[in-house]
């Protein structure tokens, strides 16, 4: 995606062995890379979520492990994979949620030789992060072409800009390039097909208010800003014709758990009759599950996001307490959405009911049982 007109990924290399991310602690105020430089660094920048959303959550776990390589290049083979092995810990432990983050650890201890030479080593480290790079951003172009056609065919029975809500950012920024839940709506505003978005807020950390807004109007995408209960009532009132939104990890059966308030959207959605679809690559698919409801690891983070929020006053960021002192609080990062409230999944191999995702993906199935 473009920013300033610039093309940027979420995250890569250099030819140091550093990493480079888009700095999204600072966005939408300030754009800066930032340089990761070992494990503990990364394992950091995605519990602080520096770095954040499935895809790149994933991409940036791959580079963890690359990271790992480098300190253990001249190690001996052993010590190699006991390092690999310490480093996959490190990163998983950083957020329980989203499954791109264990898919992409396990990818590389499966697929790096611990028995090559020092240089070797590294340099295959590095292209298998790069692998996991460049395939999720392949997957969401494919996700974009396949939520594209949906968005064609709603759009053709109203004659105004088609209006798509969507909850916390499933953007490009959540992912190396294009996104998952935004994906469809570049595919629609590239074509010239006119489009508004409706863009939640999403308490406690403002990811749509902050950076889906952000990445839209980078994009030159029509969209408002609402608070999180305005959807019901915009849909009441025939003011959305779908809703769209991102996965941090889904069961085989297509229970949807995603950015908490995603629920309560789905609901709403149900009532009004509107479509609710989830986009997703492969990757964020739990092929073990069979209840996401019961058996989705639910992060909770630090009640402070609760009780304080962030903005700029007088161009400086600052935080302000927005609860009584001593007020208790508590903070789950997301929901499931149970599969009988979802539309569709759309995925890089086209879109299907959220209970035939196995039938979508019967080699992924296999490999898991
Ligand atoms: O806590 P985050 O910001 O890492 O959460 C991820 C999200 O933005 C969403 O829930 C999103 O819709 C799915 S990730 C593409």
């Amino acid at each position: 995606m473009n920013v300033d007109g610039e093309h940027y990924r979420t995250i890569w290399r250099d030819d140091a062995g550093s990493v480079l991310a888009i700095d999204q602690q600072l966005l939408p105020f300030t754009f800066d890379i930032c340089t990761i430089d070992g494990v503990d660094e990364m394992a950091a920048a995605i519990a602080g979520m520096t770095v954040r959303g499935a895809g790149l959550i994933g991409a940036a776990a791959g580079y963890g492990m690359y990271l790992a390589a480098i300190a253990h290049a001249t190690d001996a083979p052993t010590d190699r994979a006991a390092g690999l092995a310490a480093a996959r810990s490190t990163l998983n432990a950083a957020r329980p949620t989203a499954l791109n983050l264990s898919w992409a650890t396990q990818r590389v201890v499966a697929s790096l030789d611990v028995s090559l030479p020092d240089e070797d080593f590294v340099h295959a480290a590095g292209q298998i992060a790069d692998f996991i790079a460049d395939e999720d951003v392949e997957h969401c172009r494919r996700i974009g072409e396949h939520g594209l056609i949906i968005l064609r065919a709603l759009h053709a029975s109203v004659d105004r800009p088609l209006n798509v809500l969507t909850h916390c950012n499933a953007g490009w920024l959540a992912f190396v390039d294009h996104g998952t839940a935004t994906a469809p709506i570049y595919a629609a505003h590239d074509a010239g097909l006119p489009i508004h978005v409706w863009v939640d807020e999403t308490r406690p950390r403002n990811q749509g208010a902050r950076l889906t807004a952000w990445e839209l109007g980078q994009h030159g995408v029509e969209h408002t800003v609402v608070v999180d209960s305005v959807g019901g009532h915009l849909m009441q009132h025939g003011m959305v014709d779908a809703v769209l939104v991102g996965s941090d990890r889904t069961s085989r059966t297509g229970d949807v758990a995603n950015k908490i308030g995603t629920y309560l959207k789905a609901l709403a959605a149900s009532d009004n009759d509107i479509p609710f679809y989830a986009a997703m690559p492969s990757s964020t698919i739990d092929w073990t599950s069979t209840d996401g409801l019961s058996q989705t690891p639910i992060e909770q983070r630090n009640p402070n996001e609760v009780t304080h929020i962030t903005g700029l006053l007088d161009g400086v960021e600052t935080k302000v307490q927005l609860t009584p002192d001593g007020t208790h609080a508590i903070n789950y990062g997301f929901d499931v959405t149970p599969s009988r409230l979802v539309t569709g999944i759309i995925t890089e191999r086209g879109v299907c009911d959220p209970t035939a995702l196995a039938g979508l993906f019967p080699d992924r199935v296999e490999e898991h049982t």
